[in-house]
């Protein structure tokens, strides 16, 4: 943890939950590029973390700073909440990004597994929420939840996940209405972006990759900075936009059965 202020009172803090490596990196490099402060949370990716806050802060110096935190621990959310005020003093973006993602087929559902997406996909954004929304509210800033285009269609085998993603959605629209209108609340849900890394419990076997990708109107992938940039509209330039989840997708939504 970094114990140094902020070069900068006037610039604008985000706060960027699992966001060491891939879309969450973007969307800090994405903030970062805009004059943004950030910070970086994270946590078993100590090095990717450092390096990035170490790169950012060669650009402008006391601009990123970081954070590790397991949000599987009870009381993670209230202390990345207030670690994080204590660094930069204001909050004006929170971005919930930090996730789990692995199958839970039926009859292998075990209760840790449960505990586990749960905690980082859906109880750590709404305590990480109720403690920022102070801040959040002087601040007049938002919160854009990452959530994912199966919180609405399943993902077969996934159902534990699916599950906490729909938490995440219906926590967008409920403190949509009840931090409003200071704070807006929206959020961000990735079709097929960047895969789990091969050899993890999270991979997903090619031939599904391929199935997958052959339902993507747009016809490929999308990058971490299709996220990014989604994510700094709402932020940055959606000051009448509340209570919305965007599908960043290549239009896979319209075309989802159950895979
Ligand atoms: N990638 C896609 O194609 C895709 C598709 C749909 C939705 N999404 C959503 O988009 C977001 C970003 O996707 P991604 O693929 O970049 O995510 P990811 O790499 O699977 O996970 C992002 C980070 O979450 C952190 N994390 C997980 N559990 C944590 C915990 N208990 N405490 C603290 N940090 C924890 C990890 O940090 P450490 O590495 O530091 O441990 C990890 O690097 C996620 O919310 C994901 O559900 C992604």
């Amino acid at each position: 943890m970094t114990d140094h202020h902020a070069s900068s009172s006037t610039a604008k803090v985000a706060l960027v939950t699992g966001s060491a490596q891939r879309v969450g990196a973007a969307i800090i490099k994405d903030l970062h590029a805009r004059g943004w402060c950030v910070i970086i949370h994270y946590r078993h990716s100590e090095q990717a973390a450092l390096r990035l806050a170490d790169d950012l802060n060669s650009q402008r110096p006391q601009s990123a700073f970081t954070l590790k935190l397991d949000l599987q621990q009870p009381l993670a959310a209230q202390q990345l909440a207030e670690q994080a005020l204590n660094i930069t003093g204001r909050i004006d973006a929170l971005v919930n990004n930090a996730s789990t993602f692995y199958p839970t087929p039926i009859g292998e559902a075990t209760l840790d597994a449960w505990d586990d997406l749960f905690a980082s996909n859906a109880r750590a954004p709404f305590f990480l929420s109720q403690a920022l929304a102070p801040a959040l509210t002087k601040s007049r800033g938002c919160i854009v939840n990452i959530v994912d285009i199966h919180a609405r269609r399943p993902f077969k085998q996934h159902t534990v996940y699916c599950m906490a993603k729909a938490a995440l959605a219906m926590m967008t629209m409920s403190l949509a209405k009840e931090l409003a209108p200071a704070v807006r609340v929206n959020g961000v849900a990735p079709g097929a972006i960047l895969w789990p890394e091969d050899n993890t419990p999270s991979a997903i076997a090619s031939a599904t990759q391929q199935q997958i990708l052959a339902s993507v109107p747009l016809a490929r992938s999308g990058s971490p900075e299709d996220i990014a940039r989604t994510v700094a509209f709402l932020i940055e330039d959606a000051p009448y936009i509340t209570g919305q989840i965007i599908a960043v997708d290549g239009g896979r939504t319209h075309t989802l059965g159950v895979e």
